[in-house]
């Protein structure tokens, strides 16, 4: 066998196709095309790749074994991702923290407020008949809802998007200078942090970074750093997250005027059309950990310190989990896909980005039924999120 041969294959498999921009446009037939070859196949970056249901749920619900600690994501920050890269059992402290926060309840109180910014945002492009999607709606709707929640000024909303690019897309002439511009737009994510948790030392309001400060789990409070690493992976996991989902979902139902027509004629549809849609587009393609222990993968040896990469995007179009689990159906219970992963790290913004969906498709539909993309675009996906570089829409 090769080492890039699948375990329990003797097919060879390129795992160059995880970052070939074809794949990323198209995942699903080159998913399918890896599940057939391996339960696990080699990593575009010399790790494991996990690409069926059954071991990625392994995966995901064995924390003691795959770790997403400090060493799966390093994004130049100098504190640890709360809760995402604490381990448990001290995990549990930060969500029984930060569930409540985030709970459906909660979340929901904000339906007015993201109802209101999703048409004002409409309101600024609709009589031009076109936009580009990205900048006129995903891209400001998340980050102002963002804001909202957390007590912070509007009026940084372009300072903040230009931070949260510095750490997901760094620009430089190599891969240090890269590193480099990504550490200082970390430091500088960080001192804004810390100077609005002060602020809120000082003077508490009726906001998110308040409710961390107050916060009591056995009679611990949060530290200011334990709030950094919370705010910092609040940017990371809940802006571009809710951008690309939109980017992914638009993206479909413009080219599937059939499927779009069902949610104009009938908006009772959206909730089960979102879930159908984060199931098939999955627009966090996979997540990262590290094995902290030896262990076996549907046969595949899996060696402490290995890189895994876990394909929930293959996941959840897995036929094996699934019947016709390639057909895009709005009326299928999809609610067991793992968009939002699964085990102890499960999304914990999940319900704050299902009423941005869904309340975005209701509002648009409701005012633009009839769009198409732009002609002669050649659509871009990235690859791990699968943002789209450009997405004009034309409804005039
Ligand atoms: C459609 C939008 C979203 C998608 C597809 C998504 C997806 C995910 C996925 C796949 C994970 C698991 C990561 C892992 O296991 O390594 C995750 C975790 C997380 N997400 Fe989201 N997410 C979205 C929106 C949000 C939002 C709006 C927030 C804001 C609060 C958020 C906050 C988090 C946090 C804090 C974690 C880590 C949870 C933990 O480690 O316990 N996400 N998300």
């Amino acid at each position: 066998m090769t080492d890039d041969a699948p375990i329990g294959s003797a097919k060879p498999f390129d795992p160059a196709l995880f970052l070939d921009p074809a794949a990323s446009g198209n995942p699903q037939p080159f998913y399918r095309s890896a599940r057939e070859i391996g339960a696990v196949v080699p990593g575009p970056f010399g790790g494991l790749e996990v690409m069926r249901r059954a071991e990625v749920e392994y995966v995901l619900q064995h924390p003691e074994i795959f770790s997403s600690a400090m060493e799966a994501v390093d994004l130049g920050q100098t504190v640890p991702l709360i809760p995402l890269q604490i381990d448990p059992p001290q995990h549990l402290k930060y969500r029984k923290l930060l569930d409540p926060i985030f709970a459906p309840k909660q979340m929901n109180l904000l339906e007015p407020d993201i109802t209101r910014l999703v048409n004002e945002l409409i309101d600024a492009f609709i009589d031009e008949g076109s936009c580009e999607f990205t900048t006129a709606l995903a891209e400001p709707l998340p980050s102002s809802v963002f804001l909202r929640l957390l007590g912070l000024p509007l009026s940084d909303l372009d300072m903040f998007l230009g931070m949260k690019s510095g750490i997901l897309r760094p620009t430089g002439a190599d891969p240090a200078e890269m590193k480099a511009a990504q550490q200082a737009t970390a430091a500088e994510i960080e001192r804004y942090f810390a100077e609005a948790i002060a602020d809120r030392k000082r003077q508490p309001r009726e906001d998110i970074l308040s409710r961390f400060l107050a916060a009591e789990f056995d009679g611990a409070r949060l530290t200011v750093d334990e709030i950094l690493g919370i705010c910092f992976l609040f940017i990371l996991a809940g802006l571009d997250t809710v951008t690309d989902t939109l980017e992914c979902f638009f993206a479909y139902l413009a080219q599937h005027p059939k499927q779009r027509q069902l949610i104009v004629a009938d908006p009772a549809i959206i909730p089960s059309a979102v879930e159908e849609l984060l199931r098939w587009e999955t627009p966090v393609a996979g997540v990262a950990r590290v094995a902290i222990k030896d262990a076996d993968l549907g046969g595949c040896p899996v060696h402490k310190g290995d890189h895994v990469g876990v394909s929930i995007g293959s996941a959840n179009t897995d036929e094996r989990a699934l019947p016709d689990a390639s057909s895009v159906k709005f009326t299928r219970d999809a609610s067991r896909h793992l968009a939002f992963g699964g085990g102890v790290h499960r999304c914990l913004g999940s319900h704050l980005a299902r009423l941005e969906l869904r309340t975005t498709l209701r509002e648009w539909h409701g005012r633009i039924p009839e769009y198409t993309i732009a002609e002669g675009t050649q659509l871009r996906y990235g690859f791990g999120l699968r943002q789209i570089e450009s997405l004009p829409l034309i409804f005039g």
